[in-house]
């Protein structure tokens, strides 16, 4: 009985462990850059005139693989947008990818 109720708690500690760790991540990567919601309302994002994750259109545009390899390599058109590949596992890049498809029409 005990035992059971040990798994129980394991297990739905690693599942929320799991959902707040790609917050977390955005929090402290991201987040200084794109604001907590992706609108890049922040300095950076104006100065550097960062595009808005959260827009639908831009969402549509960008395919997931598109999305992956501009967190892993950075962007080509702007150096700000650091590569992310050294710093993060490939995980969490697919888990920020996963984060950023959740910023849509917020
Ligand atoms: C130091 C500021 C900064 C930080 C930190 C930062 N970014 Fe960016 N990001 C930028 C800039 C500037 C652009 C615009 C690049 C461009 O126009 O191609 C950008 C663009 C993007 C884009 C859109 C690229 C496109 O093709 O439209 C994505 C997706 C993105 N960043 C994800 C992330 C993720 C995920 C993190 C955290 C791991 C992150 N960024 C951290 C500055 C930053």
């Amino acid at each position: 009985m005990m035992k059971r109720f040990a798994l129980v708690m394991v297990l739905s500690l690693a599942t929320s462990a799991h959902a707040d760790d790609v917050a977390d991540v955005w929090k402290a990567k991201c987040k200084s850059c794109h604001g907590e919601d992706g609108k890049a309302k922040t300095k950076m994002g104006q100065k550097e005139s960062i595009v808005d994750l959260s827009q639908p259109a831009w969402q549509q545009a960008e395919s997931d693989a598109e999305i992956r390899q501009v967190i892993a390599d950075g962007s080509p058109k702007n150096t700000r947008m650091k590569a992310f590949k050294d710093r993060l596992t490939p995980q969490q890049i697919d888990a920020l990818v996963g984060y950023i498809r959740t910023l849509k029409g917020k």
